[in-house]
């Protein structure tokens, strides 16, 4: 071991070779003023480019001197204040990284190349302690460096997009420290906040301070729950007097310590103004057409009662109109057949004060005459206003056709051909057969009249159709509806006349030849039997007039015909009657009436006392009374009362119209009877007989 040791220091090892040789950048320069250089090494030499013979001997600042292109000259001076230190603290100095460019090789262009050093400078000592050399040991970080660079620059790039992105958004960021409450706001930022010059925001109270008041509360609130590790996520108005509402959004993120516990917040302002304006105005837009649509329906609802009014109005004119027709029509007539009755009467009473008593019959006739075409108008017009006083009974509507025939051939000439179509196994309907044949009379006779040069009359029979019945109105919610139409090839109607036919007294007939209220009766009389009627017309193409009458499905009682009285039937003397009615002439003739057939006749003119007098005369057979009474008490009342003190007093009703929630046929109890006004002296005897002959 020892011997080795030997071996090695007796070695003649060239040091000086072996330094020279070595690839790290090393210099050895002595530690006099101008700190000479006295040996570099290989590697030093290829870093620095300067060979050795330039170098050594000489001055390390003549040989390394400035770079004249560099301006800091920084590198030069720092170097030699390292040596310095060196000498003076007799201790290592690590520079910081030194920019020191190196002359390039005249081959090479010239010049200096940039370059970045790490050096070391370490003293070397003599036997006394004092710094003989100093070891100037560095390294080449320029490539380090420059990478460094690199990255810094792009950094700043980055760093200055950023910005401009952030101020292109009107965006400013903000830092805040929950400990200390410090706030930083960039420039950025300021700028939104209007921060005037002078003026600074260092805590989170001098920002709030920038936050309008309305909503400076929620602000604070929003940041105050930072503390609790919750972001920020706020949108409020900044206080700007005489500028035009600034919106921001802010949005924080809050950064734990090591501890977990929230410490900072870094967050960013947008300017959302231009959002927050457009959600306004649309907000005020939808609000305003929001208000815009309730009016809207308010218009619509007032332009619809509007127009319904106007509706009504002309319907009520209409309506007048209507009236006005009927009333001058009814007063037309009645007029015409007053002067027959009048006109007669005056001649009867003439002659009977002169006592020529010889002739009169005529004059009676005549105005007897008179007075019965008064009693069918007005037949006819209570048939129309529904309130004629029917009979109605199950009827088989084809069979009623069948049996009409004749008389409707009879009636419609030669020239009018006629034809059936029947359906099979039609149900019955329920209606007055007399009127119903009176009404298929009426159609058939407008028909003849609409064909004067002859042409085609159908009847024909049907289960109406529910789309007919919807058309019509009519709702089945019994057993449903038969139809009986009647078809003619005549002229048809025009628009008006079709919507006016069923009006009373509508005529388009000369004078003298149409009343007007065939029609009319038609509808009235169908509508009272529960149905209804419609007419389809064309110009030029001829009418159907349909008549909707209700399926009856009940069973049907045998009839009990009545037997058929004589036409005076004498009555027995002990029989009496109670007559009551407030028309003193009805009274009086049918008293007279009645005394004619040889009753026994007490009156009174209403029902009151009626009852009275029934009280004291327990021997009344027959009670006859007007359905309209005065005092209160109507006659179905009265002859209810009569007969609770008189049970099964025999009630004949003598009424003008029928009334029929008083005297409907269904709500008479056997024992009363109706009579409708006028009658004849026949009728009424007929009535009387089948009544006391129960
Ligand atoms: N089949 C029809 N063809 C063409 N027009 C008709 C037909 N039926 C009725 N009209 C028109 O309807 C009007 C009214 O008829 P409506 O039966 O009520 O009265 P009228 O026949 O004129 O008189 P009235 O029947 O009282 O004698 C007729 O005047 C006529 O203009
Ligand atoms: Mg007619």
């Amino acid at each position: 071991m020892r011997k080795s040791a030997c071996v090695l220091m007796s070695t003649d090892l060239d040091f000086q070779a072996l330094f020279e040789a070595l690839p790290n950048v090393l210099l050895v320069v002595a530690a006099d003023d101008d700190f000479t250089m006295l040996a570099a090494s290989e590697g030093r030499i290829r870093a620095t480019n300067v060979s050795r013979e330039a170098s050594i001997g000489r001055p390390l600042f003549d040989v390394f001197g400035k770079n004249p292109n560099d301006d800091a000259d920084f590198g030069v001076e720092v170097l030699r204040a390292s040596l310095q230190r060196v000498l003076k603290t007799k201790a290592s100095d690590r520079m910081a990284v030194t920019k020191y460019d190196i002359p390039r090789p005249e081959a090479d262009g010239g010049g200096f190349e940039e370059r970045y050093w790490s050096p070391l400078n370490t003293p070397v000592f003599n036997e006394h302690g004092e710094v003989r050399y100093i070891i100037h040991q560095v390294e080449d970080v320029t490539e380090q460096i420059q990478e460094q660079q690199e990255v810094y620059a792009e950094l700043r790039a980055s760093d200055e997009r950023l910005r401009a992105a952030l101020l292109a958004s009107g965006t400013g960021t903000f830092h805040w420290s929950l400990r200390d409450s410090h706030f930083y706001v960039d420039n950025a930022l300021s700028r939104l906040l209007n921060i005037h010059e002078g003026h600074t925001v260092a805590t989170l109270e001098q920002f709030l301070a920038y936050i309008h008041p309305e909503d400076c509360e929620r602000v604070r609130q929003a940041f105050a729950e930072c503390g609790k590790g919750i972001d920020l996520r706020v949108e409020f108005r900044l206080k700007q007097v005489g500028l035009d509402e600034t919106w921001l959004s802010a949005r924080g993120k809050v950064l734990l310590d090591p501890q977990d516990q929230p410490s900072h917040m870094v967050g960013a302002c947008t300017d959302i103004s231009a959002r927050k304006h457009a959600e306004i105005e649309l907000h005020e837009s939808e609000r305003s057409l929001r208000s815009l649509n309730e009016t809207l329906e308010a218009r619509i609802e007032q332009e619809v009662t509007e127009r319904s009014r106007t509706e009504e109005a002309l319907r009520q004119s209409q309506k007048m109109e209507a009236v006005g027709q009927l009333t001058g029509g009814i007063a037309h007539d009645f007029n015409n057949l007053l002067a027959g009755i009048i006109g007669s009467l005056e001649f009867i009473q003439n002659r009977l004060a002169t006592g020529r008593n010889e002739g009169l019959s005529r004059y009676t006739e005549a105005a007897m005459l008179s007075a019965n075409r008064a009693a069918s108008l007005t037949q006819r017009l209570l048939a129309f206003s529904r309130r004629q006083t029917l009979d109605p009974k199950p009827i088989e509507p084809n069979r009623l056709v069948v049996d009409m025939e004749d008389m409707i051939r009879r009636s419609v000439g030669p020239a009018v051909k006629m034809e059936a179509k029947l359906a099979e196994r039609l149900p019955r309907t329920l209606c007055d057969p007399n009127q119903l044949e009176n009404a298929l009379l009426n159609i058939a006779i407008n028909a003849r009249d609409a064909m004067p040069d002859g042409g085609r009359l159908t009847f024909t029979t049907a289960l109406a159709l529910p789309q007919e019945l919807a058309a019509c109105g009519l709702t089945s919610d019994g057993d449903g509806f038969i139809n009986i139409s009647i078809t003619d090839t005549g002229t048809g109607m025009t628009p008006e006349a079709l919507t006016r036919a069923f009006e009373p007294f509508y005529t388009t007939k000369p004078l003298g030849q149409g009343t007007g209220l065939g029609l009319s009766m038609v509808y009235g009389f169908v509508q009272q039997s529960g149905g209804h009627a419609c007419i389809q017309s064309e110009l030029g193409r001829g009418t159907t007039v349909c008549l909707y009458l209700p399926i009856y499905t009940r069973e049907v009682k045998p009839e009990k015909m009545p037997e058929v009285p004589s036409p005076r039937p004498v009555a027995s003397q002990e029989q009496t009657i109670l007559v009551v009615d407030d028309e003193s002439v009805v009274r009086m003739l049918i008293v007279d009436m009645l005394s004619e057939l040889g009753y026994r006749t007490v009156e009174s003119d209403d029902g009151v006392s009626g009852l009275a007098l029934l009280e004291t005369m327990p021997d009344v057979d027959l009670l006859i009374t007007d359905v309209g009474l005065p005092g209160g008490m109507n006659g179905r009342q009265f002859a209810d009362l009569a007969r609770q003190h008189k049970p099964g007093l025999n009630v004949l009703f003598v009424t003008g119209y029928a009334e029929n929630d008083v005297v409907s046929g269904c709500s008479l109890e056997p024992g009363m009877q109706v009579l409708t006004k006028p009658f004849s002296m026949s009728d009424l005897a007929l009535r009387i007989e089948s009544l006391l002959k129960r």
